[in-house]
């Protein structure tokens, strides 16, 4: 089978190395590339001469961002060539747009590397669907703000210092925004429960990042035996649903609070299955490489995914209703002091929590907070 890759950065070189060296039926035949980097015969800054091939069979997006990969995207589904993307972003943004033309055109779309990178995520929750409903998921999705979590609380450094190592060491982007206040985690959000519960998923719900996060709140959560980890969450429970992004306090002793450097670790609640959970390397040339090079493998082993988002499930915030611990100077409606400087209120859902959170940022933009579900 040939395929086209297009972006030759990180993760398309590390489709090309895997598919070299890994599967003898897969020919990278195009790859588009800009022109001024045209380094090999296969290359094309023309995305029409991959387009227009009838010999391509799939096409391997990983140029990220918005556009062009959604118009690539959709003409290539459009000309019948299945698409493989590591590309969040675009996929939170066009799901449905991509389904519907996968759908009409008879191609398949194929999204395992834009969730968990490595962690056969996606896959897994298909596959637990086909007997159960997930009743629940939730995980430590980017690999940058555990890394730096996890640093802080272990070399009792602090913030700054932490994402400036993660970014030397090629975990952070130089405009760590997305990572640091939620965004990569919300459209990986997005994508799973569209994945998990048939929704057509809003996108508009509280999101909060680790940008505030101070080694003196690590102090205190540990002294209520507690660790920290930026989540992503999304419930269903009778017609409804619900999904945040957020910090969360998690027990000391809880697999997430161990979870090390830039791993990732995402968890579901299946009916007959009881909770899973899948831990791996949520980032990275050849872990991401990996999960797209499964996708191309299955689909030339006649696997053909398709998305439905037709359950009219409510949205409905007080399915992720918790006790929150807040610290900030401003003033906030009432709470228990726990330590100098931090509140603890209790039953707020997440998007309630949100809102005090912003109150409180006008007045102190520092201030910080956390969910702190009840321990199981
Ligand atoms: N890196 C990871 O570990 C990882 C993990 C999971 C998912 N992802 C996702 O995978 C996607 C790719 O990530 P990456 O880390 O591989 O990014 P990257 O290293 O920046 O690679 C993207 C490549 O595509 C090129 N490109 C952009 N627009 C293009 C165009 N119109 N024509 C030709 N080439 C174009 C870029 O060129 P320039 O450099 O000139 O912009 C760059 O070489 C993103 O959506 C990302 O979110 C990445």
């Amino acid at each position: 089978m040939k395929i086209a890759i297009l972006g030759y950065g990180t993760v398309g070189r590390g489709v090309d190395e895997i598919v070299g060296k890994h599967t003898a039926d897969v020919e990278v035949a195009r790859i588009l590339e800009l022109p001024d980097r045209l380094a090999d015969e296969r290359m094309t800054s023309d995305f029409r001469d991959i387009v227009e091939d009838p010999e391509i069979a799939l096409v391997v997006e990983c140029m990220g961002g918005l556009e062009p990969a959604h118009t690539y995207i959709i003409e290539a589904l459009a000309a019948g060539k299945s698409v493989v993307t590591s590309n969040k972003a675009v996929v939170a943004e066009y799901f449905e747009e991509f389904a519907s033309q996968a759908r009409c055109s008879g191609a398949s779309l194929l999204i395992e590397a834009s969730v968990g990178g490595g962690i056969p995520w996606i896959a897994s929750i298909e596959k637990v669907r086909r007997i159960d409903e997930v009743s629940s998921f939730s995980g430590i999705m980017n690999g940058t703000t555990n890394y730096i979590v996890d640093a802080m609380a272990k070399n009792d450094a602090d913030f700054d210092e932490v994402l400036a190592a993660a970014q030397a060491l090629g975990y952070a982007e130089r405009d760590s925004s997305a990572d640091i206040d939620g965004i990569d985690v919300k459209n990986k959000t997005i994508i799973s429960a569209c994945v998990a519960f048939d929704v057509s998923c809003t996108k508009e719900f509280p999101v909060s990042g680790i940008r505030t996060l101070t080694n003196g709140d690590l102090d205190v959560l540990r002294g209520m035996g507690r660790g920290v980890k930026l989540l992503g969450r999304g419930v269903r429970s009778d017609g409804r649903y619900a999904v945040s992004v957020e910090p969360v306090a998690v027990p000391l002793s809880s697999l997430e609070a161990n979870v090390p450097s830039n791993f990732n670790l995402i968890s579901l609640e299946g009916s007959t299955i009881g909770p899973l959970k899948f831990y791996g390397q949520g980032a990275g040339m050849l872990p991401t490489g990996n999960a797209m090079v499964q996708d191309i493998i299955d689909f030339a082993n006649g696997r053909r995914p398709t998305y439905d988002f037709s359950a009219r499930l409510a949205y409905a915030p007080e399915l992720l209703t918790s006790d929150y611990l807040f610290r900030t100077t401003a003033s906030l409606p009432g709470g228990e002091g726990v330590a100098s400087g931090y509140t603890i209120l209790r039953s707020l859902t997440s998007e309630k929590a949100r809102e005090l959170l912003d109150d409180a940022l006008e007045k102190d933009p520092t201030s910080f907070m956390a969910a702190l579900p009840q321990e199981d």
